[in-house]
């Protein structure tokens, strides 16, 4: 079921305009998998398609919507009994840096805790490694290259 989550911190309610819902409809995913695809795969010339893997049935989805505008998306996938992994985070381009990453990762968090999946690992482009370094992952160390130009990060958090 679609539903509005309350933000999960009090510094969200305070000024947050934004909903965070788990995409449901096919219009809901095909504008979840649109945004992946905009900032994650359109840039380096990648094809549509090629920002959707083949457990995406197995994982737990996020949107972040302005109006009907999908701004937001993060996805976790469950590796093992108590290791989960966060992928696709993206925020829409004029959206930077008010908060949105930050808020899905705390729902996906949540999500993860709930599940009892109390590690989190992650693998990091080169320019997000700061933004996950806030939200207290560590670099642990060098990984892939994708697409043969951006640089990734393994990091991993152990939620409390
Ligand atoms: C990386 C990304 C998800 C961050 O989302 P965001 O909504 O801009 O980040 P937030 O506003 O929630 O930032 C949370 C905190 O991290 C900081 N931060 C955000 N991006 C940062 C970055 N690239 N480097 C360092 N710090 C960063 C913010 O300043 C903020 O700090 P504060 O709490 O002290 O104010 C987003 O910029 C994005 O989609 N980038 C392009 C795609 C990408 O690289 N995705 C990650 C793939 S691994």
């Amino acid at each position: 079921m679609a539903f509005r989550v309350l933000h999960p911190t009090d510094e969200f309610l305070n000024y947050m305009p934004f909903i965070i819902k788990q995409p449901e409809t096919e219009e809901e995913f095909e504008q979840y998998y649109d945004l992946r695809w905009r900032i994650l795969r359109a840039p380096w010339g990648e094809a549509k398609g090629s920002e959707i893997d083949d457990i995406e049935d197995r994982c737990y989805h996020v949107m972040v919507t302005d109006d009907d505008d999908c701004i937001g998306t993060g996805r976790l996938q469950y590796n093992t009994d108590n290791e989960a992994q966060i992928r696709y985070m993206a925020v829409a381009d004029g959206y930077e840096r008010q908060g949105i990453g930050k808020l899905i990762v705390e729902v996906l968090e949540r999500e993860a805790s709930s599940t009892r999946h109390n590690t989190i690992m992650l693998d990091a482009r080169e320019p997000a490694v700061g933004f996950y370094e806030k939200l207290g992952y560590e670099v642990k160390e060098k990984s892939y290259l994708l697409f043969n130009s951006i640089q990734h990060f393994r990091m991993t958090k152990t939620l409390k």
